[in-house]
């Protein structure tokens, strides 16, 4: 694979040494829709994901590549024409990052030639762009001997490029878990202080299954911001009576006890969603710790429930996959992951079951929307990392 790329790298851009990037896409477990609201998140990096080849320029031009899209050829550009630009496409990533760590006071002086080649299938809510993002943060740091700068820094001005550059005002999960996975893993991250433990996920016999539904996310932003300002607005009419930071703070209890305070129904709705799926993540983490993976699976079961009916973000696309999942025999559980509206649902399937899985499932999502689904079995990789020879 490298080779390969190595070799569309000399071809676009001619002989010389290149810095190698490989940076991850995520899959959440648990924990969706909280990490804008101080919540608990529970995602893992996994091992398909970028790859990032680029030399430093003695010029201030920016030369973008990406194999996926070969035919739209390279993207010129220059550090002086750091703005988002519709026709720009996936090169508003890569741009976003640079502009944000010339924001946080680093000096960028020199382009670069930039090539990527992704395996994330695309738009599929598995970060493809949280990775290109972490990718272009660890290529800058590389490059440009930017040692001081740590893995968290890349997620969080990640985070900021994302928010700022590109107008998603997307919470730290996706790019924390591309820049800090570990291999076997799943990181418990807690959004309010960024504190997070890694946690084994050792599935004796039974696997993690993606389903990706095919449907592209379309209005998912939008839909998304909207979503994040509900929230903020319940907020809002809760500390009037309680002085919380953050949703993530309450309880279930202490969330009966205020929410009579949240003046529109459709927000105390959303304020539920994330005061429950917080506390659904923290049992889940204590689930499989315990190796208690039935209880594990019926949390996620009740995640899917949750974003389906109070956070109204899944959809007539992932509410099929995860419905049918559920008819299953040897699936502990199963719901959508990521933001919704589109993307992929996570399954946990026991490995005797994933053969019928796939085919019952398969079948019963392409009868009923009329074009198939993808089914993956995911294993759980490292973080964001440069490939040394
Ligand atoms: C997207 C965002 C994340 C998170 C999830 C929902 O993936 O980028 O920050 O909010 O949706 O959990």
């Amino acid at each position: 694979m490298l080779q390969e790329l190595k070799q569309k790298f000399k071809e676009y851009y001619g002989d010389g040494q290149v810095e190698c990037i490989f940076s991850p896409g995520r899959v959440n477990l648990i924990g969706e829709h909280t990490d804008y609201n101080g919540g608990h998140v529970f995602p893992c990096a996994l091992t398909i994901g970028t790859y990032m080849l680029a030399r430093k320029r003695e010029d201030r031009t920016l030369r973008f590549f990406s194999v996926n899209f070969e035919k739209a050829g390279v993207f010129v550009t220059s550090l002086d024409e750091l703005t988002w630009k519709k026709e720009d496409r996936w090169t508003n990533y890569p741009k976003g990052v640079i502009w944000a760590f010339q924001q946080k006071g680093f000096e960028i002086n020199y382009g670069m030639d930039v090539l990527v080649y992704g395996n994330i299938p695309n738009g599929s809510g598995l970060s493809s762009s949280a990775s290109l993002e972490v990718a272009t943060g660890l290529m800058l740091k590389t490059m440009f001997g930017f040692d001081q700068v740590t893995m968290t820094d890349i997620a969080l001005w990640g985070q900021y490029a994302e928010n700022r550059y590109n107008g998603v005002n997307c919470g730290i999960m996706d790019q924390f878990a591309c820049a800090m996975g570990k291999e076997g893993h799943a990181i418990f991250l807690d959004t309010a202080d960024l504190s997070y433990q890694y946690v084994p996920v050792q599935l004796t016999d039974a696997k993690v299954l993606i389903a990706c539904s095919n449907k592209k996310r379309g209005l998912g932003d939008s839909k998304y911001n909207e979503r994040r300002s509900e929230c903020e607005e319940a907020l809002k009419d809760i500390q009037k009576v309680m002085p919380i930071k953050n949703l993530g703070e309450l309880t279930e209890e202490t969330f009966e006890q205020v929410k009579g305070a949240i003046r529109r129904p459709i927000c105390v709705q959303r304020a539920r969603h994330a005061v429950l799926e917080n506390q659904r993540t923290l049992q889940a983490v204590e689930a499989l710790n315990k190796n208690e993976i039935e209880l594990f699976g019926r949390l996620m079961n009740e995640s899917h429930v949750s974003l389906r009916d109070d956070y109204e973000v899944t959809g007539v696309e992932l509410d099929t996959l995860v419905e049918e999942a559920w008819k299953c025999e040897g699936v502990i559980g199963s719901r959508m992951t990521g933001a919704g509206f589109g993307g992929c649902t996570v399954s946990i399937v026991k490995n005797d079951a994933v053969d019928n899985f796939i085919a019952s499932v398969g079948k019963a999502y392409e009868e009923k929307i009329g074009y198939p689904a993808d089914f993956y079995v995911v294993d759980i990789g490292a973080g964001a990392y440069r490939i040394e020879e």
